[in-house]
């Protein structure tokens, strides 16, 4: 079967990144291997310069129907003052929420040839390959009441509300324990118990989870602020961390730095079950922004677009096969020494289109 992908390059270097990963898919494509449609829209500011929104309905419903969905990156001076509700991330909260891609999955993968460029010593990040399953789409972050009120004094009270549910807790934590048991079988999950009321729900859950539907996935508990320690100390002792949507924000920024660019880090955003595909809703995206500093320069680093691809193959399309490879194609392109701007250390670089090049060319070969 055709499987249908819609596109959402956005802005500034996503544009440059998309293509490619396009290469990638359309070499697959006329290979055999796996059988792409793709579909190019608008997003962000790029949307709003358009059509005077950062998405329209029209790309919304789009991406509702779609296998999967790809976005580049967002935002950029140039729509510094079109208002709060136009900006163009606001277009990336709506698509997670619309798909309501509620589990966010951040792999922090150390390459072999990229050890240096860690700020940790490299006993310490060689060969880390661990897997943060962030909460997306509730807590802190979208519940209410959410506000900031003046009051009788004339000082302000700012609120806002962390929330969790039975459900939700549930449905993330499934998605971790079985993403763990295709990998080194261990959860490890964060939260504040001894402080918060959500902590002490979701700590309960888990457990629940784990014990009734996953017992041969060893299960830990961890306070979000040790994990954060526990991180930097001694970050291979993890597999999979389960967190909630504001610690899973930070701990995947600390995990970012342990791998050494921002520039090589993929994600997947995933949900339920699409009457539509018979596939989980799934968006695909890097983990940087449209980095307007390098934009349209030939410098960006395409390698966490494609590396997005990989986790796609994987867990949208049953390709792990394929997906390994892959991977694999990006680590021998490191191997040979093959760097853009952000990763080179003041060594030789290639372009974008280069890089991407250099990764089919590798992928041919295996
Ligand atoms: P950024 O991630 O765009 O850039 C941070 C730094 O990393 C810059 O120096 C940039 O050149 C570099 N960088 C990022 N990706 C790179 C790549 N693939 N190759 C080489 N170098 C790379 O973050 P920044 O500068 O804070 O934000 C720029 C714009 O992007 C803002 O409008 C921000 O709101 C937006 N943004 C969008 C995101 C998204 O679409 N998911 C996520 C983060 C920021
Ligand atoms: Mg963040």
């Amino acid at each position: 079967s055709t499987y249908k992908l819609l596109l959402l390059p956005g802005d500034g270097i996503g544009t440059e990144i998309m293509r490619e990963m396009e290469k990638i898919t359309q070499w697959l494509t006329a290979q055999g291997i796996i059988f792409f449609e793709t579909e190019t829209d608008l997003v962000g500011g790029a949307s709003y310069d358009a059509h005077g929104t950062p998405v329209t309905d029209a790309v919304v419903a789009q991406a509702l129907k779609a296998d999967a969905v790809f976005m580049g990156a967002v935002g950029g001076p140039k729509w510094a003052d079109v208002g709060f509700a136009n900006r163009p991330e606001a277009a990336l909260l709506r698509l997670r929420a619309d798909l309501d891609v509620f589990a966010n999955l951040r792999p922090a993968i150390c390459y072999p040839a990229l050890v240096g460029a860690s700020s940790l010593k490299p006993e310490l990040v060689e060969g880390l390959d661990i897997l943060i399953v962030r909460e997306l789409t509730s807590g802190v972050y979208f519940r209410e009441p959410k506000e900031i009120v003046t009051l009788e004094d004339g000082s302000k009270r700012a609120t806002d509300t962390q929330i969790y549910t039975t459900g939700e807790i549930e449905r993330i934590a499934k998605v971790a324990f079985e993403l763990a048991q295709q990998r080194r079988n261990k959860v490890s999950s964060a939260e504040k118990h001894n402080v918060m009321a959500s902590g002490i729900l979701w700590k309960q859950i888990v457990t629940q989870v784990g014990k009734e539907l996953y017992p041969s996935v060893e299960l830990e508990h961890v306070l979000a602020d040790n994990c954060a320690m526990q991180l930097v100390r001694q970050p291979k002792q993890f597999d999979v961390i389960v967190t909630d949507n504001l610690f899973g924000d930070i701990l995947s920024d600390v995990a970012a730095m342990l791998t050494g660019s921002l520039g090589m880090l993929p994600s997947a955003s995933l949900g339920n079950t699409n009457p539509v595909t018979g596939r989980r809703f799934a968006l695909y995206e890097p983990v940087h922004g449209s980095a307007p500093d390098i934009a349209g320069q030939n410098a960006a680093n395409p390698l966490a677009m494609i590396g997005s691809l990989a986790m796609a193959l994987r867990y949208s399309f049953d390709r792990g096969d394929v997906a390994e490879k892959l991977e694999k194609a990006i680590i021998n392109v490191l191997a040979n020494g093959t760097r853009t701007r952000d990763i080179a250390d003041g060594a030789q670089a290639v372009g974008t289109s280069a890089m991407g090049d250099a990764v089919l060319a590798e992928l041919q070969k295996l």
